[in-house]
């Protein structure tokens, strides 16, 4: 008797065991990773995440990239909605952001300069008289350590980046992670930690370009924008918040119900002159579940964007002029697609009635993002 129900035990922890088994060689061939090339000695993998509904999106551990985005049309055709390259060499000289991650402070800082507990820091001049996107050498053009989660839900890399004291200008020791998971609702869920040893600044965000007819397929100018923001922040000649909140009541900038990218992209409006178009900070009202949104009428891909940022930079590709070869060949041409860089304000550091972007080594930036698919009939 005692026999038989330990053969009975072992027979059930076998089954237990060959169940864990089978499902963690499931998980591994959701995530399979293949090489991408070498850059400073590191290796640059591209992996590939799949998620139950056959949908996928591809990363890349240079930047901490999204460089692929395959989901359906309402036909159920997939076709890859986001702009990325076919090798490490189109990363590497492309300096357009394409789905990288940007740090450590994504948007502008007036002619490179901030001030922190009464020490002034310099960085370099990347943009004009300014800094953008974490300088020269920020962190979307860093090889990151890249690690496959196993034990989570959906399909889920961690990547991982050291940055240290003093790179790029910036003070402080600072770890920066950012897991991706992809889901079977085809969301991209960036889950965001960073810690720092030193008072510092810190703007985080990815800077996926979007088409949702399909990347390098024409212009974005009929896809419908929703933004949840009552406000903006206008900017000056060199795209510099001026400091003012201004409501998007009765301007270009009003996106609280649906409108098209291209229906006032021309307006004479000085805002939009600035910016050449949308390049704008709005400020989110953070009321709603979903902050952001965009359709595209003629395929019925929609993306929705939920965010604990306060900010969010609508930017309609109004540098992008066509000499950019991307995925298969694909030339993206002038506002052929379209950001939606959830964020702290641009010049935040410089700015004292924006939300603060001080980073301090007693609390971790902790945030989420998510970039959400689907498809309206
Ligand atoms: C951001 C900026 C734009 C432009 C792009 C990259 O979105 O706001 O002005 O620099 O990045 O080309």
């Amino acid at each position: 008797m005692k026999n038989k129900s330990l053969f009975t035990l072992a027979i059930v922890i076998a089954i237990m065991a060959g169940m864990v088994a089978c499902k963690s060689s499931k998980k591994q061939e959701m995530v399979t990773s293949e090489a991408f090339g070498t850059f400073n000695g590191k290796e640059v993998f591209l992996y590939t995440l799949t998620n139950k509904k056959g949908d996928v999106i591809k990363l890349t551990n240079y930047g901490a990239s999204i460089a692929e985005v395959s989901v359906p049309d309402r036909n159920g055709v997939r076709g890859n909605v986001t702009f990325g390259y076919d090798n490490l060499a189109g990363y590497k000289s492309g300096d357009l952001y394409f789905g990288k991650i940007v740090g450590r402070f994504a948007n502008r800082i007036a002619k490179g300069k901030f001030t922190l507990d009464g020490i002034e820091y310099t960085l370099s001049l990347n943009n004009g008289a300014n800094s953008l996107h974490g300088g020269n050498t920020g962190w979307h053009s860093r090889v990151w350590d890249a690690q496959i989660l196993t034990k989570t839900d959906y399909p889920a890399i961690k990547f991982k980046y050291f940055s240290p004291d003093m790179e790029e200008g910036y003070p402080g020791n600072v770890t920066a992670e950012v897991v991706y998971t992809w889901t079977d609702d085809d969301e991209i869920i960036m889950d965001y930690k960073v810690t720092t040893d030193k008072n510092t600044v810190l703007n985080i965000t990815n800077h996926a370009y979007f088409n949702l007819h399909g990347a390098g397929t024409g212009d974005i100018l009929d896809h419908e924008v929703v933004i949840k923001a009552s406000a903006f922040t206008p900017v000056d000649s060199t795209l510099i918040p001026t400091g003012e909140i201004r409501p998007v009541e009765g301007t270009p900038f009003d996106f609280r119900s649906p409108h098209k990218i291209g229906e006032r992209i021309n307006n004479p409006d000085i805002q939009l002159v600035l910016g050449k178009g949308y390049d704008h900070n709005f400020v989110l009202d953070n009321a709603e579940e979903v902050d952001a949104s965009v359709y595209d009428p003629l395929t019925g891909r929609q993306l929705e964007v939920l965010t604990d940022q306060p900010g969010i930079q609508l930017y309609t590709g109004n540098f992008l002029d066509g000499t950019q070869k991307g995925r298969g060949g694909k030339i993206y041409v002038y506002r052929s697609g379209f950001c939606l860089e959830t964020q702290h304000y641009p010049d935040s550091p410089n700015q004292a009635t924006f939300p603060s972007t001080v980073l301090t080594p007693d609390e971790p930036f902790i945030s989420s993002t998510t970039y959400r698919f689907s498809v309206k009939k």
